[in-house]
């Protein structure tokens, strides 16, 4: 199997994968697991080898059936009026919700419960009254992918949605930037592999994917 294959399968059977994007856009390399799939060792994981911000994407289609704005667009404030990014031409970010379930939300088994169920829901999107099973704000960020995916930006967002669609998967998946511990900076890819090396996970090139799944 070569790295995307690898990448699919591990995917499918609902174990996570690392993306680097690319070194001239963000370079930065994500932990990305399928939503469903999320439990609280996995939460763990994210926490304590990643470190970064916890978010799932979502497929357009996805976001449209429950209705899930680019949060630029809604909040009337100076700070979202000028939305510049160094890297890239606009972010993915919708609302934070929690599961109506948990407590606080931030605890491991709180954040699973929510990353789960917006898995499991996003399989039959169109049958979930979103407001009744998630409220907003939360502690799981939302992300909504471009309409035409890969084909219209090539972030982490689109990379593991377009992932999720290759493994035959509900479009709905975590990810969260992997930080070095020491510098607080991005883990470098070599690093990043190392620890896929380590931990026997799959680590992809978004480049790879892109050839691939575009
Ligand atoms: C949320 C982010 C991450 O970079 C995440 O990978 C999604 O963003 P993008 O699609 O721009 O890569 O900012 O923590
Ligand atoms: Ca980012
Ligand atoms: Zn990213």
């Amino acid at each position: 199997l070569d790295a995307v294959e690898a990448a699919v399968a591990a995917f499918a059977r609902g174990e996570p994968v690392l993306i680097h994007d690319a070194a001239d856009r963000e370079g930065e390399t994500d932990i990305v697991y399928p939503a469903h799939a999320v439990d609280a060792d996995a939460v763990r994981r994210m926490r304590e080898d990643a470190g970064g911000l916890v978010c799932v994407a979502l497929s357009d289609r996805v976001a449209d059936a429950w209705d899930l704005p680019f949060v630029q667009e809604t909040i009337d404030h100076p700070a979202a009026a000028d939305h510049e990014l160094a890297y890239d031409e606009r972010s993915s970010f919708s609302l934070t919700v929690n599961h109506r379930d948990t407590f606080t939300g931030i605890t491991d088994d709180d954040r699973a419960l929510t990353v789960s169920r917006l898995g499991e829901a996003a399989r039959a999107p169109a049958g979930i009254d979103f407001a009744s099973e998630f409220r907003a704000p939360g502690h799981v960020h939302l992300l909504r992918a471009a309409p035409d995916l890969l084909g219209d930006r090539q972030g982490h967002t689109e990379l593991a949605v377009a992932l999720a669609a290759a493994a035959d998967l509900p479009p709905a998946a975590v990810v969260c930037e992997m930080l070095d511990g020491e510098t607080g900076g991005a883990r470098t890819p070599a690093d990043a592999r190392a620890y896929a090396e380590r931990e026997g996970l799959v680590y992809v090139e978004g480049a790879d994917l892109l050839a691939r799944l575009a």
